[in-house]
């Protein structure tokens, strides 16, 4: 180990949703960096911390006791205002060049010598937009709507899909009991694998993606069959952004300037549509944000410590503009611009979705 890097003082930033694992991330930067003799400091509730007035701390190793099975970010984030690069699907937005040269200011008042940015796709435009402008900067992919390209797998995602499959599980009894259809609303934005992923492994008889826009015709259809079969309840997973072919997204709030429009809303119109057209009782329940809290699992726990240890290992090397993705063989290097340029969705004829139809699941399109 050289003198340099013995000097190095790292920033570390979680930006946009929280989501599981995030503070396991931060306790594997920090040791890792500890371990190398670099010091490592805290920036709080998202990029705003670099602004005037500055919120950072120094994050020793012994406060990264008991983080590694904590939900949420002991730093804070922030999804809008003004580091708020999404606005809405496909939507960048230029962070203001002034706010981006008065943090860097800030930035380099710290002594910083290298920013780890752990977030999703709005934070990673965010640190490209800094890498553009001339900062060291890496990035660690998080999201438990796993749309990142560039990664197999964001984390988060794996904790979230094991709520979604809990409840369905919980359901599963409910709706036997009653013999009613059960609609369960899950997260995902514009993708729909955690809605695919949880259905697959919780026994849906219906999963509805935004990639595959459905019909209540086809919908009521697969309820009917499992009628005169003499099931008398279904199990219904509905991805927030999933919608009717030709409709529009269900949305709770506005598209905005600073921050992107909140979906929600579709499980209970489908609820509301499969009662009256098949005069079966319906209900929704919302997943909502119990997907992004609590206790990641073990699989996210060992992935976010990964990502974490090969944050600064990009940085001991320079690789900057960088995020660290899983691939096929393990943790790599990949461009930030690879990473945000697009979402990922689940493919419509892929191996997930071709699975799920060999068992006669229906994705409302048939
Ligand atoms: O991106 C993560 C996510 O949980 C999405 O699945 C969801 O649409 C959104 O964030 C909810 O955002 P908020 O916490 O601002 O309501």
């Amino acid at each position: 180990m050289n003198a340099i890097h013995k000097k190095k003082k790292i920033g570390i930033v979680t930006g946009g949703g929280d989501c599981p694992g995030l503070n396991a991330v931060i306790r594997a930067i920090v040791k890792a960096a500890d371990l190398k003799g670099w010091k490592s400091t805290g920036i709080y509730g998202g990029y705003d911390g670099l602004l005037t007035p500055m919120k950072t701390r120094p994050l020793a190793h012994r406060d990264m006791d008991g983080l590694l099975v904590r939900g949420g970010t002991i730093l804070g984030t922030a999804s809008s205002g003004p580091f708020s690069a999404k606005t809405g699907q496909g939507k960048t937005r230029l962070i203001d060049p002034g706010i981006l040269s008065r943090a860097k200011a800030n930035f380099d008042r710290e002594n910083l010598s290298a920013l780890v940015a752990i977030g999703g796709d709005g934070t990673l435009s965010v640190a490209l937009q800094m890498h553009a402008a001339g900062w060291p900067v890496v990035g660690v992919p998080k999201t438990i709507d796993n749309d990142l390209d560039a990664t197999l797998m964001t984390f988060g995602f794996d904790t979230a899909v094991s709520c979604a499959v809990d409840a369905l599980d919980r359901l599963h009894s409910t709706a036997q009991s009653h013999d009613r259809v059960m609609v369960l609303e899950v997260m995902g934005r514009y993708a729909g694998w955690i809605a695919t992923q949880a259905g697959l492994a919780g026994g849906a008889d219906v999963i509805l993606i935004p990639e595959i826009p459905f019909n209540y015709d086809a919908v009521c259809r697969k309820i009917d069959r499992r009628e005169a079969e003499g099931k008398h309840f279904t199990l219904v997973i509905v991805a927030e952004g999933a919608r009717p072919a030709g409709q529009d997204y269900v949305s709770e709030s506005p598209d905005t300037q600073d921050r992107e429009i909140r979906l929600g809303g579709i499980g209970q119109q489908v609820a509301g549509e499969i009662q009256t057209r098949t005069k079966k009782e319906s209900r929704c329940v919302v997943l909502g944000h119990l997907q992004r809290g609590g206790t990641p699992t073990q699989f996210d726990r060992q992935l976010c410590t990964r990502f974490g240890v090969y944050a600064v290992q990009m940085i001991a090397q320079k690789q900057f503009g960088m995020m660290a993705a899983l691939t096929g063989t393990g943790i790599a290097p990949v461009l930030l611009a690879d990473a945000v340029d697009r979402i990922r969705i689940v493919p419509k004829d892929g191996e997930l979705v071709m699975t799920a139809r060999a068992l006669g699941i229906s994705f409302g399109d048939a």
